[in-house]
């Protein structure tokens, strides 16, 4: 099963795969993931043999596998799948008014079966694997695709074998990864390291089949974010505001919403904003420079630990999507991240990591910086479940009182009914400081 072994792969819709960098067309075998020539990134077209129409897919049930027209399935394959996508976009009331926009949603990707976006990608690229004959998979990760990975590798009957930062990894993540029985390695270094590693390791051994988002399959399964976003609206919004850290799901979201246009299913396209902590903005300080490059950091750091990515594998992708789509990079502190995730929480009750909050953290910036006006219509991708980064949740500032018995409890609870009643639940800058210079 080596690269170019697996000819003739037979797909539902008419399928092509062609290399960003060089230009070069290859048979559609979904064991190739990087361009065998030059090393470029691949992308994959996917040419469906039926007129498209959001009828047709609207009397399918909701989730990824109802856009199928639009993905690389393997002819007579039955998805691996637990009803990923479908997730809710909803529509900010407390947080919209308090930073100065009158239409907001959110995209709350943490109400996929794992509990984030990847579940999307993982879906499409494992049944992909399973068919093509994989029997191991293998990432590096931040967190998050090592749990969607491990989680659809065990549906799929495939052993898992992930590679995460050792102290850096969210323990709801770590702990999802080990549950669903994945292989753990945590190596001393950054994600950035264990992609190199990866990527060394799967070109040693043929059997490891790798799922980070170079891979081109598993980024077909997250452009249906977008086919969402649309379906929903009824139209593009006019912002989408999307986390950035190895820079796959930008690109394909951006994809989404252009094969929509290109088949006449919506009448403009939105713009596009990626958003970066700043401790780890290679593509958003190359950006406020106008470079054409991402200026890489070798050592990033910031408390979105599934952002803390400092070379982005993805990023003529997504400096492509973000230039095509006119739209922008931006750079967050911690403190705005964690502001955006405590104000997320306690204006609207929606509780995500802080990576995810950096999307909000970045339209405030944006509208304060008068980019996105007031009226524009935006989605802001929550792209990871506040219980994946427990850590996280408990640094937020409360008041957390011990009661010694009953009695005490009763007294306490009383004590507190008065307390600043009605007063504004976002944290101060001096707590921000606090968390984060504790942090
Ligand atoms: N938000 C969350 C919660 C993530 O886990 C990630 C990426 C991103 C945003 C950024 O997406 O990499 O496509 O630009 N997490 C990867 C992981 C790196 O290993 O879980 P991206």
């Amino acid at each position: 099963m080596e690269s170019g072994v697996l000819v003739g792969f037979e797909y539902e819709q008419e399928v092509k795969l062609r290399c960003i960098s060089c230009g070069l067309e290859y048979e559609p075998n979904p064991r190739l993931t990087r361009c065998p020539r030059c090393g470029g990134l691949l992308d994959v077209e996917v040419k469906p043999s039926t007129e498209l129409s959001w009828s047709l897919w609207s009397s399918r049930k909701p989730g990824v596998w109802r856009y199928r027209e639009l993905l690389p399935a393997a002819k007579g394959s039955t998805p691996v799948s637990m009803g990923e996508g479908a997730t809710p976009l909803v529509r900010l009331g407390r947080l919209a008014e308090r930073i100065g926009a009158e239409r907001v949603y959110v995209k709350h990707e943490g109400q996929n079966p794992t509990g984030s976006f990847k579940d999307r990608g993982m879906t499409v690229a494992v049944t992909l694997a399973k068919a093509a004959g994989a029997r191991a998979v293998v990432v590096a990760s931040t967190g998050n695709t090592a749990a969607s990975v491990s989680a659809y590798a065990a549906r799929a009957g495939l052993k898992s074998i992930v590679v995460v930062p050792q102290g850096k990894t969210a323990l709801g993540k770590l702990g999802q990864s080990i549950l669903y029985g994945a292989d753990v390695v945590e190596i001393q270094g950054s994600f950035d390291d264990a992609l190199s590693a990866v990527m060394k390791a799967v070109e040693e051994d043929y059997r490891l089949y790798p799922l980070n988002s170079f891979n081109p399959w598993r980024l077909e399964g997250q452009k249906t974010l977008a086919y969402e976003i649309a379906e929903s609206l009824g139209d593009a919004p006019d912002w989408v505001i999307v986390p950035v850290g190895n820079a796959g799901n930008i690109s394909a979201i951006w994809k989404g919403f252009r094969e929509l246009y290109q088949h006449g299913l919506i009448s403009r396209l939105p713009r596009m904003a990626g958003v970066q902590a700043e401790g780890a903005a290679p593509l958003a300080r190359a950006w406020e420079r106008g470079l054409n490059r991402p200026l890489f950091v070798d050592r990033p750091e910031t408390i979105a630990t599934a952002i803390r990515i400092g070379h982005p594998v993805n990023w003529p992708k997504a400096l492509t999507a973000v230039r095509e789509s006119r739209g922008v990079f931006v750079k967050v502190s911690d403190d705005e991240i964690m502001w955006a995730q405590i104000a997320l929480a306690r204006l609207e009750g929606i509780g995500v990591e802080p990576a995810s909050a950096a999307s909000i953290a970045g339209l405030r910036k944006l509208l304060s910086k008068e980019v996105i006006s007031p009226d524009e219509i935006v989605v802001a991708v929550l792209t990871g479940h506040s219980l994946k980064d427990p850590e996280a949740m408990l640094r937020a500032p409360t008041r957390r009182i011990l009661a010694r018995n009953p009695e005490d409890a009763v007294s306490k609870v009383l004590g507190l009914v008065e307390i600043e009643l009605g007063k504004d639940p976002t944290p101060s800058t001096r707590q921000l400081e606090e968390v984060c210079t504790n942090t």
